[in-house]
């Protein structure tokens, strides 16, 4: 078909009211990510935004972690994780933070990728950029360099475009 990859995620994605909180319209690929054909175009089009030179895709515990190691099998380069607080044995780095629906601590163990490696991360939706931003901020104090940030959804009235700044935002699908 001539499907976009924003149509098929449209299509494909599940919106649940009222969870995990009341208010919140939860949206979700869990379904997409589990159909091969869903996993290859998202994947593909998440990494043809990417720049060329990137040394390592970043991934954000959990749902991150799905959409980095993809882009980088499919990139042939590092996959580098963020993870949720206690996760990891240290030396860490840690940043505490508030998303659309709560808030979380993450952590890096920047011993594990060169200093100045140049990393692109990865998510698989962008609310209010609580997450986002904190995971650049550790990167940033790790001595990386933040070349971009990609996600398949944004939820645009939420802000997290503008909450990154100068750091350039791909979409696969903005819901405003
Ligand atoms: C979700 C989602 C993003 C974040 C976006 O993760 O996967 O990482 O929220 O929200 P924000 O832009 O307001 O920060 P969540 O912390 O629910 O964890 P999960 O990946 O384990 O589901
Ligand atoms: N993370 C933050 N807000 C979200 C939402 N509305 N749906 C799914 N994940 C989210």
């Amino acid at each position: 078909t001539n499907e976009t990859v924003a149509e098929l995620i449209a299509r494909r994605m599940t919106t649940t009211p009222d969870f995990p909180k009341p208010g919140i319209l939860f949206r979700d690929l869990t379904a997409l990510m589990a159909d091969g054909e869903g996993l290859r175009r998202v994947t593909d089009a998440l990494t043809s935004a990417m720049p060329a030179d990137v040394d390592a895709v970043v991934g954000v515990e959990a749902r991150g972690f799905l959409f980095a190691a993809a882009a980088a099998v499919s990139r042939a380069i590092g996959v580098y994780p963020i993870r949720k607080q206690g996760k990891l044995p240290g030396p860490l780095l840690s940043e505490t933070y508030d998303l659309e629906y709560g808030s979380a601590t993450i952590e890096l163990q920047p011993d594990s990728l060169a200093p100045g490696s140049r990393v692109y991360v990865l998510d698989d939706l962008l609310a209010t950029g609580g997450t986002l931003v904190a995971a650049v901020r550790l990167l940033e104090r790790a001595g990386y360099v933040v070349v971009g940030v990609g996600v398949a959804i944004e939820l645009a009235e939420l802000g997290g475009r503008t909450a990154l700044g100068a750091h350039p935002v791909n979409a696969l699908l903005t819901i405003s």
